[in-house]
């Protein structure tokens, strides 16, 4: 199977990189399934049921969050209508929506998992996400149908977090029974894309989509008088520069029998980042 992830999509700016620049994707790379971050896809703060929409009409197959889910509060009524948006799974039990889902790709014949857990390291407080994802994999063990009814085809992990160390390890864990697991929050996309030793895609952090021009993917000015004056100044929000927006994300293609990566590479589509656009073989 062929995939797609793509990082954190960041305001205005990035969602219409994501839609400009997702045609051509689709057409020369085929994907099965397209994941996005959309965490940050309302101004620069979480995602509204009507942005979702737009993904998927758009060819999205599935949207993950993180430590800004909520930051749109109507989400919390609106997301449990949506399977195909997934909140991390180590929210305290009780909170709306879902921590994983199975859905089919694109071609039907296969089931793809996707899961979004959140770190801990430099991160709210939140559940253990070891745990939980533990027994989601349990359940729907990697190499499809022959692993029973609930088996999957694919399996892709998104951890939200800080550091690198921590979501290396759940790389490590998950080495084997997922075919990607791929860091978002960071929004830099980290030059690390390898093939673990049990066949599972890895990468640190898939990057950002969004104007690079700025400081995570908010204009500079607000964060850097933050920084030095310590004290309140222009409110955050996205940079708008549509000349310096980068679409960054993984492609991997899987073994359809054992559902482990054969190939990842990096995407970087857009001005600013340098470019990197995956041909299929
Ligand atoms: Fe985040």
């Amino acid at each position: 199977m062929r995939l797609i992830f793509l990082g954190d999509i960041v305001g205005r700016s990035g969602r219409e990189g994501v839609l400009r620049h997702l045609p051509m994707l689709r057409d020369r790379l085929k994907p099965d399934f397209i994941v996005v971050n959309g965490e940050n896809a309302a101004g620069g703060f979480g995602i509204t049921e009507k942005i979702a929409q737009e993904l998927f009409a758009a060819g999205v197959d599935c949207v993950t969050l993180g430590n800004h889910a909520w930051d749109q509060k109507e989400l919390l009524s609106q997301i449990d209508r949506m399977p195909q948006l997934v909140r991390p799974i180590n929210f305290p039990d009780g909170t709306p929506g879902r921590g994983y889902t199975v859905l089919p790709a694109k071609n039907g014949r296969h089931k793809v998992l996707v899961i979004n857990a959140m770190g801990r390291v430099f991160m709210d407080p939140l559940d253990d996400p070891f745990p939980p994802v533990e027994k989601v994999l349990r359940i729907h063990q990697l190499g499809g149908a022959r692993m029973g009814p609930a088996g999957v085809d694919a399996v892709i992990m998104d951890f939200h977090g800080e550091a690198s160390s921590e979501k290396m390890i759940m790389g490590h864990i998950l080495d084997g029974r997922a075919s990607l697991v791929v860091g978002t929050h960071c929004h830099v996309p980290t030059a690390d894309l390898q093939i673990l030793n049990g066949g599972t895609a890895y990468q640190t952090d898939a990057g950002m989509c969004g104007d690079y021009d700025t400081v995570i993917g908010m204009k500079k000015e607000a964060a850097i008088h933050k920084m030095l004056r310590k004290i309140p100044g222009e409110r955050y929000s996205p940079g708008e520069n549509d000349a310096t927006v980068t679409v960054c994300g993984v492609f991997v293609e899987t073994d359809d029998r054992t559902g482990h990566a054969k190939r990842a590479e990096p995407i970087r589509i857009g001005g600013r980042l340098g470019q990197s656009i995956p041909t299929l073989a």
